[in-house]
């Protein structure tokens, strides 16, 4: 879904189409180079990680296998609690793989440096984290992410992978929402 079949829903575009492909250009090149020799595995957590994901395995110059989490993190609304339940496990035994992480956004980080010990715990080769978004509170947090798409201001997000509410998810830019779709 484009911008312009939003109608008023939208009340700012903060990254356009174009403006992601490019970054996810080069974050995918960066990858290749970084993980040369190594035994890449991509890990997305559902769902919001859908759409990076399908977008940056392929901008990679080669080809790597993925698999999946899903987890729920109690939370009230919008923020995390950093208290995580796995819904769904990966497929496969990670042990001796370089594992990275693929993420939409990183808000507080809770859930991520969940994600990222449970996972170190398996005896990976190596873990490590990239997110499309970061947003400026994940500073609060000491969890390193080696490989951000944009910053961004602490506003709620939709598009791209990110919802509200389970909608927006397939909008193509990544924008806020006007008021009067929350009222
Ligand atoms: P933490 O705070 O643990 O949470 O880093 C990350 C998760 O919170 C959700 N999240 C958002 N979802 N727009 C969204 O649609 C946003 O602006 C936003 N900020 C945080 C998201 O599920 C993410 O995985
Ligand atoms: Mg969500």
């Amino acid at each position: 879904m484009d911008s312009e079949h939003m109608g008023d829903d939208l009340a700012k575009v903060l990254l356009t189409e174009e403006q992601i492909q490019a970054r996810l250009s080069e974050l995918a090149e960066q990858i290749w180079h970084d993980y040369e020799g190594k035994d890449l595995l991509l890990v997305g957590v559902l769902k919001g990680a859908v759409v990076v994901m399908a977008d940056l395995m392929r901008a990679l110059p080669g080809t790597a296998p993925m698999d999946w989490m899903a987890v729920s993190s109690y939370g009230s609304g919008t923020k995390s609690s950093g208290v995580v339940r796995i819904l769904k496990d990966l497929d496969a035994d990670i042990t001796g793989k370089d594992v990275l992480i693929v993420e939409d956004i990183i808000d507080s980080g809770l859930t991520l440096s969940w994600i990222r010990a449970n996972l170190e715990s398996r005896k990976p080769a190596s873990v490590e984290i990239c997110t499309l978004l970061r947003k400026p509170d994940v500073v609060k947090v000491d969890i390193p992410v080696k490989y951000v798409g944009f910053d961004i201001p602490n506003e709620f997000v939709v598009g791209y992978g990110l919802d509200y509410a389970e909608r927006y998810r397939n909008l193509r830019c990544v924008g806020t929402l006007a008021p009067h779709v929350y009222a």
